[in-house]
């Protein structure tokens, strides 16, 4: 097979990609139809996180020939990237798209990575790809992270290439995922994302404990309980559609997009697209429950 055909190829895998992804994306538009509730104060957020366009957006021009290129450079003195390809420092990366964390056959991955859960979905490989000892504090990939979103960007949509036909990257979380293990998240990520909660959720959210629902449900202890778990709350179908508990990561994908993460989801929230700010109100939200 020659190199044009080869690249042929490579394109059509990457348009199934953004086909798929895609999908995503219509559910945005349709959730920006129901205005979301302006935050009632601006918060301080850096220009460059703020400026982070999703990566379903920044999919649309990422090159999965760059991204073969960077990770040629990048990536593979630890990684191969072919059907059945050695471990070499990290495991083979062929089909890792859609795949479940931690679940290349032949690898003995960290505890940190296999307590991470669920299925890498592109907006998951995005975010570890950014800082991967920040998505999962303790992992041995001694990589510290791509930080041009652009790049990111082109080095997904190469992933995505080495996946056949994309797998439904199903975001359901899974129950070993619970978020007990994880090392306590920092003070200061407590308080800023305690801000952000402040300005951007409390107009729809209670955050004190046996506070009531108000549009949305009172997320006091939300961390590890069942989605859409709160009886006293009337939930859409397509929240309680999800099963297994609020973990870290299905949190993460439910605040980059709630309407991706359940269409038709009654949350008229689009989305918070900052990793670092999800990461924050994440954190906040997990200081939000009774000491165990
Ligand atoms: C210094 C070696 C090293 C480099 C460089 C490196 N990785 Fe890794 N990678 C690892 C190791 C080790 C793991 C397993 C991590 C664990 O078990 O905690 C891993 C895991 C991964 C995983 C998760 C695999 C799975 O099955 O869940 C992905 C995706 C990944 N790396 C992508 C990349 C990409 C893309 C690059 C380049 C931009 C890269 N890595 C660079 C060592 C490396
Ligand atoms: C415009 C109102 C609104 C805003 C703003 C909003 N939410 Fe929600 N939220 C809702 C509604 C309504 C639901 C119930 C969704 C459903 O049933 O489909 C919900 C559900 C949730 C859930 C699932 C709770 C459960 O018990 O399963 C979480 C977690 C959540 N929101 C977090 C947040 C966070 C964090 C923010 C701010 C970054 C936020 N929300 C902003 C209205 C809102």
């Amino acid at each position: 097979m020659d190199s044009k055909e080869l690249n042929k190829i490579a394109a059509a895998a990457l348009c199934a990609g953004i086909a798929f992804f895609a999908a995503d994306e219509i559910g945005a538009v349709l959730a920006t139809v129901r205005r979301p509730i302006e935050p009632a104060f601006a918060i301080a957020v850096p220009d460059a996180a703020r400026a982070v366009p999703p990566i379903a957006d920044r999919l649309r021009t990422a090159s999965a020939a760059r991204g073969e290129a960077y990770a040629a450079v990048q990536c593979s003195a630890c990684h191969s990237f072919a059907a059945g390809g050695p471990v070499i420092v990290g495991p083979d990366l062929y089909g890792v798209a859609g795949a479940a964390v931690a679940s290349q056959t032949g690898y003995d991955y960290s505890e940190a990575l296999q307590r991470v859960g669920g299925r890498w979905t592109a907006a998951r490989l995005d975010g570890w790809l950014t800082r991967p000892a920040s998505f999962a504090a303790g992992t041995k990939m001694g990589f510290g992270g791509i930080a041009d979103p652009a790049t990111r960007a082109d080095t997904v949509a190469y992933l995505l290439t080495l996946s056949g036909p994309v797998r439904p990257a199903a975001i359901a979380a899974t129950p070993a995922a619970a978020t007990a293990a994880l090392p306590p998240p920092s003070p200061e990520q407590v308080k800023a994302g305690e801000q952000i909660a402040e300005a951007q959720c409390s107009a729809c959210h209670s955050f004190d404990k046996g506070g009531s629902a108000m549009i949305g449900p009172n997320l006091y202890g939300v961390v590890g309980r069942p989605i859409a778990g709160d009886g006293s709350y009337g939930y859409s179908a397509a929240l309680s559609a999800h099963h297994g508990p609020w973990t870290v990561a299905a949190l993460d994908d439910w605040l980059l997009k709630p309407q991706a993460f359940a269409p038709g989801t009654k949350m008229g929230y689009p989305g918070l697209a900052s990793d670092t700010d999800r990461t924050a109100v994440i954190a906040y939200l997990r200081s939000l429950s009774d000491p165990r």
